[in-house]
Order: C-alpha cells, then sequence, then structure tokens
C-alpha cells in the first residue's frame, strides 16, 4: 500500500531550526527512514514538503488518482490555522495521523489547538522524530 508523508511549512529547516526543541536530525533523514522502514513493512512511502498551504490541499487532492491509503502528517503551523487542510481530508476521505516532533500541549498556548486532531485517526506530540517511526508502524497495522 502506499502512505504518504507530508511535512508542512518550516520543516524543511529540521537539523537547523531551534534544535533545542526540535532536534538534530534533517527532514532528508527522517524521509529517507520512513522509506526504509516502509519497504520492511510492505509500504511505499512518498514524501511531500511545502512552506505553501495550497499546495499542501493540492497535494492531498492528487492521492485521489494515486491509490494513497493513508497519510501521515506534520502541519508545523498550519495544524493551528488551516480550515483548507482539515477540508482537504474530509474531501478526500483520506485518513491520516498527525504528528509533532514537541509536545504542543507544553508550548505556549496557541499550539494546544489542532484543526485536524478531531478527524485524525492519531496523534503523536513530543516523541521527537521517533514519532513519524511509530505513527508509520502504527499505519502499517492499520492497513493490514
Ligand atoms: C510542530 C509544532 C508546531 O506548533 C510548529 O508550528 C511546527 C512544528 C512540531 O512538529 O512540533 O512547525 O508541528
Amino acid at each position: 500500500s502506499k502512505v504518504l508523508v507530508i511535512n508542512g511549512p518550516n520543516l524543511n529547516l529540521l537539523g537547523t531550526r531551534e534544535p533545542h526543541i526540535y532536534g538534530a536530525t534533517t527532514l532528508a533523514d527522517v524521509e529517507s527512514g520512513l522509506v526504509a522502514q516502509g519497504g520492511e513493512l510492505g509500504l511505499e512511502v512518498l514524501c511531500f514538503q511545502s512552506n505553501h498551504e495550497g499546495a499542501i490541499v493540492e497535494r492531498i487532492h492528487q492521492t485521489r488518482s494515486e491509490g494513497v491509503k493513508f497519510a501521515l502528517i506534520n502541519p508545523g503551523a498550519y495544524t493551528h490555522t488551516s480550515v483548507a487542510i482539515r477540508d482537504a481530508f474530509n474531501g478526500v476521505a483520506l485518513p491520516f495521523v498527525e504528528v509533532h516532533i514537541s509536545n504542543v500541549h507544553k508550548r505556549e498556548p496557541f499550539r494546544h489547538h489542532s484543526y485536524l486532531s478531531d478527524i485524525a485517526e492519531a496523534v503523536m506530540a513530543g516523541f521527537g522524530t521517533m514519532g513519524y517511526n511509530l505513527a508509520l508502524q502504527f499505519i502499517a497495522s492499520k492497513l493490514r
């Protein structure tokens, strides 16, 4: 099965951005790790990163013609602002896991609300980049 991994704004800076919060692992490391883990789990992992809300919306729409069965998304700051990304997931009925590297609940109050959590299959926060790997393992079990 195909799984789409989406990383939102500023996650291209992973490894150099606020390393005390987000760690030293780069996005390329995260993505290559997920592709390898997917291979072991029998999943084809597709990766996408964008700093643009509309590009993320269109990438979600595109899954309709690709046979993507599940998504894993770290929406970055769009977590806390984007009705459009929420509507895109509902619009194509694509199940997804929401992942945050940091524990958003112990940070600023504006990070406590997510426009996605109540329609997500599951939510990870505070596991560092390992959260992506734990989420992919969960997705594999759901698709089995
Ligand atoms: C984040 C948390 C968000 O609040 C923040 O805007 C990010 C990253 C995380 O992975 O912890 O860009 O989603």
